[in-house]
């Protein structure tokens, strides 16, 4: 495995393993590695010729009161555990490699980002679409592999594929989860230990949710308001938001139907955790 830190080394390389009809699988990342980054880099394995991860935390998505700077980091067991993926690039810039000024154009995200993490974080997408095009850019990949945890980013970034004509195949991968449910995220390492305790309520009420909507239940406030109560009563965090809306255009829905997303944002002390189903609606 190559470690490069330049963008002039990855590209110049990129563009040698083109010439010679290499497919390349682009898992981006901010680093670490648990178990949901390992299947994505593992299906990018086994989907592709060559294998680059990047490792980047982007300060450009985080907002002013976010938690950019706790954000756990950690390189040495990050380029462990690419290696023993056999990861064949690893791509770990500098801040100043990949802003090496103020930005003169930032992408601005108009669609669906009035919701969601969208919503709650203003600025956050326009900071992920601006760093995935950025590294889009670097590394030319064939198909890039992202996580379904992020359900909304994934959508904004299908938007990016599409509206600036990236030739890239964009790859969706469940979510991967802890034995007592918790979504597994780089960010779990912040929660205390009670915390820890009381997170899996999160997939609980997800999951408590569609007995309702499999008994008749079409009202999405009455949905919400199961799985609000349920992370009330048994947490002590405090709710972001829990939404429902149509997947993947992320439309309000008056009536539960087709496709949909039920997601939740919930804040412990000292981290911010997301979770959500997508589910089809029998019989709409
Ligand atoms: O999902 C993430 O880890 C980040 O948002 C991404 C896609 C690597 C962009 O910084």
């Amino acid at each position: 495995m190559r470690v490069i830190t330049t963008i002039k080394e990855l590209q110049t390389e990129m563009a040698l393993q083109k010439k010679k009809d290499k497919t390349i699988g682009f898992v981006p990342t901010m680093g670490y590695l648990h178990e949901g980054h390992l299947t994505l880099i593992r299906r990018a394995r086994q989907e592709n010729d060559l294998v680059v991860v990047s490792i980047f935390v982007n300060p450009i998505q985080f907002g002013p009161t976010e938690d950019y700077t706790s954000y756990p980091r950690d390189f040495e067991r990050d380029r462990v555990l690419a290696e023993w993926e056999n990861v064949d690039y690893l791509f770990y810039p500098s801040v100043e490699e990949m802003y090496p000024h103020k930005l003169s154009v930032k992408l601005t995200v108009q669609d669906r980002t009035d919701v969601l993490c969208g919503k709650s974080r203003p600025g956050h997408f326009d900071g992920v679409a601006t760093v995935i095009t950025k590294l889009f850019n670097i590394v030319m990949p064939t198909r890039a592999y992202f996580g379904k945890k992020d359900a909304q980013q994934v959508a904004v970034i299908e938007g990016v594929i599409a509206d600036f004509n990236f030739p890239i195949e964009l790859v969706a991968v469940d979510i991967v989860r802890e034995a007592d449910g918790l979504a597994k995220s780089s960010r779990n390492v912040n929660l205390l230990p009670e915390e820890r305790l009381e997170a899996p309520i999160l997939f609980k009420s997800l999951t408590a949710a569609t007995t309702p909507i499999d008994q008749g239940e079409r009202n999405p406030a009455k949905i919400e308001n199961v799985i609000k109560e349920m992370i009330s009563n048994e947490s002590n965090g405090e709710i972001d938001y829990v939404e429902i809306y149509s997947y993947p255009q992320l439309k309000p829905v008056k009536t539960l139907a087709g496709r949909v997303i039920i997601a939740l944002a919930v804040k412990f002390s000292k981290v911010r955790l997301i979770d959500n189903v997508i589910i089809e609606i029998a019989g709409s």
